[in-house]
């Protein structure tokens, strides 16, 4: 078959590409690879994108057996990080939950330590079964991990867990190690002792410097901060903007900001909770970042792209929603409200300026 190049008009007046054929492409395309070049011809020119992934859906119950096993299997220094990881079955390029964010759950089983380290990823943790006698340390803050709390642990601060009660705790950890290694920037330290030093604040003396007001003998905090949010704190909004419209595609979406910039909790990633109300559907969009929800409360379906999952809370189911995939959420109680955390990496994508949304 002819293809391009140059050509003749032919008897009947139409142009004829008469000397170059697919084979001759293919050959000259080949020798190219060789020569480590390629035609610009051959980059894809779609209008659009396919979604980044696949609509998924992890239910609690099995997602808790496994963490079980999981005592069961790792030694007991593997173990104080007993962390599992949803993986797109998509099979992403960096085997993120979405293209940015691998999301998971972690448990540590009473008198635990999981041993400190830094790292150039940004973490946070959902603390979804907590206790008064378990901290997360960062930079030698010492942060409790209170049910439904939220804690961030930017990039390069040195981070470890401490749990001294006598019941497991389990978090829900959301780490941005897809983007990281997209770029090739993973750096990665041990931390030279069994644990970091504490320096006697806790999450409230934190918490107090980063909120309405701070203390005038310190200089004013800059940069990425460790902090705690309280659910109390969240709650207290949640329960003052309930009554408003909100969103037609997300109902009451908060999202956690950093106090020091008003921007995400974090350069890559940002956290919501979002509560859809009483029998709320909301409208069906898309956008340029993929987000993961889970269930803290109420029960409820998503339809994404031609999937609908069905979630309930329980402890929590946990599902995604990749990038340019339409959905839309459906609150299946008549009469309470249903609650979601939510971590997206929008962050990314519009420091690229390549945030997009459309209506369904
Ligand atoms: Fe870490
Ligand atoms: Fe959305």
């Amino acid at each position: 078959m002819v293809v391009h190049g140059t050509g003749n008009i032919d008897q009947q007046g139409e142009f004829v590409l008469a000397d170059r054929t697919e084979d001759e492409l293919a050959a000259f395309e080949h020798e190219l690879d060789h020569a480590s070049m390629m035609g610009e011809w051959q980059v894809p020119r779609k209008p659009e994108p396919d979604p980044g992934g696949v609509p998924h859906l992890w239910k609690w119950g099995m997602v808790y057996d496994k963490m079980l096993k999981a005592s069961d299997v790792l030694s007991l220094e593997m173990g104080a990080r007993r962390s599992l990881l949803f993986i797109n079955p998509a099979e992403l390029p960096n085997r993120g939950s979405i293209l940015g964010v691998r999301v998971g759950l972690q448990m540590m089983n009473a008198s635990e330590i999981a041993f400190p380290h830094r790292h150039t990823m940004a973490a946070i943790r959902f603390v979804l079964k907590g206790s008064a006698h378990t901290y997360t340390v960062v930079n030698d803050q010492k942060l409790y991990m209170e049910d439904w709390s939220l804690i961030l642990t930017p990039p390069q601060m040195w981070h470890h867990h401490e749990n001294h009660g006598s019941d497991k705790v389990i978090w829900l950890d959301a780490i941005d190690t897809p983007f990281v290694n997209s770029v090739n920037a993973l750096f990665y330290e041990p931390y030279p002792d069994d644990r970091e030093p504490i320096v006697g604040r806790d999450s409230a003396e934190v918490n107090a410097r980063v909120g309405w007001v701070r203390p005038s003998w310190e200089p004013a905090p800059e940069g990425d901060l460790p902090i705690v949010y309280r659910w109390g704190d969240t709650e207290r909004a949640l329960k003052a903007l309930a009554g408003t419209p909100g969103s037609l595609y997300d109902g009451i979406l908060l999202k956690y900001v950093n106090p020091l910039t008003g921007g995400p909790v974090l350069p890559t990633f940002s956290c919501s909770v979002q509560m859809l109300r009483p029998g709320e559907k909301t409208r069906s969009h898309r956008h340029t970042f993929g987000a993961v929800y889970h269930v803290l409360r109420g029960h409820g379906s998503t339809q994404a792209g031609d999937m609908t999952l069905d979630w309930e809370a329980g402890a929590g189911d946990s599902f995604v929603v990749p990038n340019w995939a339409w959905h839309a959420h459906r609150n299946l109680n008549p009469d309470q409200d249903a609650l979601l955390f939510v971590v997206d990496d929008e962050p990314v994508l519009t420091a690229a300026r390549l945030t997009r949304e459309e209506s369904g």
